[in-house]
């Protein structure tokens, strides 16, 4: 008789997580790992990796860190090539890492911000994806879990490019599920809502503004890191064959409300 409990378990499993020294990452790394699976911490400073390692690890958990700033080729490869050496597969990629460096109206961006965030949001995941790919076919097969936002279904205030970037990486994922699906990968999005991290930091800190974002939210509160992990440990697993090029969203009912 199949267990459901065993279908969540990822013993011998290596997963990447970009973005996974702090936030969502994080979380994301250490839940993949309290599953059972070795997982590859990384950021663009080794040093933030390390300390994340350390900590890992005096809790008994598997995990390697190698830097990498996914919007430089050669990095992107010298991660992959150093994860095949240390661990010698590749299961789960988690694309997580993104950047939105411009607030405001679309028409006052400079265009090399439009390149920089296409550069890192869409074409990095996307590449990087490609590099797993190998490995994948070697293991039989892959999850690949591309973190997107509510932003890339419903256009918020002053994000238009990172919200244009992320609707594009939603639209990967389900090329990649499409076409990679015969190589037994699938692919799926987990849009968050507003979650209480660095990078949302100008959200939530401001106090009216959050008071006011949150009297709209069904949950009338903004998310935690933690309440990412349990979408994406589900999407990594067994538990979650059936699951591919879908979307999924963790985000306290931000796209129902109004
Ligand atoms: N927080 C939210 O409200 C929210 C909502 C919707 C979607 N998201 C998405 O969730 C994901 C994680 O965001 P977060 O809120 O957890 O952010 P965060 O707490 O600021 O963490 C971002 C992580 O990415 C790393 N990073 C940044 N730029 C990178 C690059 N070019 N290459 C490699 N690593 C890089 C950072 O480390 P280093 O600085 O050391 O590189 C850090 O580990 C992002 O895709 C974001 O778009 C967040």
């Amino acid at each position: 008789m199949s267990s459901i409990k065993k279908s969540f378990n990822l013993e011998g499993k290596v997963a990447i997580i970009t973005g996974s020294s702090k936030g969502i990452g994080k979380a994301i790394a250490k839940g993949l790992a309290e599953h059972g699976a070795k997982v590859v911490i990384s950021s663009r400073n080794q040093e933030a990796v390390d300390e994340v390692v350390s900590e890992f690890k005096a809790n008994g958990l598997d995990a390697v860190g190698i830097s990498c700033h996914i919007g430089k080729p050669e990095q992107r490869k010298n991660l992959v090539q150093n994860v095949i050496e240390h661990y010698g597969r590749i299961d789960i990629l988690v694309n997580n890492a993104a950047i939105n460096p411009i607030y405001g109206p679309i028409e006052d961006a400079e265009e090399e911000v439009f390149d920089k965030i296409m550069d890192v949001n869409v074409k990095a995941p996307w590449m990087l994806s490609n590099l797993v790919l190998p490995s994948f076919k070697e293991a039989g097969g892959g999850s690949i879990i591309n973190i997107a936002s509510v932003e890339a279904i419903h256009p918020g205030a002053g994000l238009g490019l990172y919200s244009t970037s992320k609707a594009a990486l939603l639209m990967l994922t389900k090329n990649q599920a499409k076409e990679w699906g015969q190589h037994g990968v699938r692919a799926n999005v987990l849009c968050p809502g507003l979650i209480k991290t660095k990078f949302s930091a100008a959200l939530w800190q401001n106090e009216k503004l959050l008071q006011k974002i949150e009297r709209t939210l069904p949950s009338s509160r903004m998310g935690m890191p933690d309440e990412m992990v349990g979408m994406v440990c589900l999407l990594a697993s067994d538990a979650g064959a059936y699951m591919t090029g879908s979307v999924y969203n963790a985000d306290g009912g931000y796209l129902i409300a109004g």
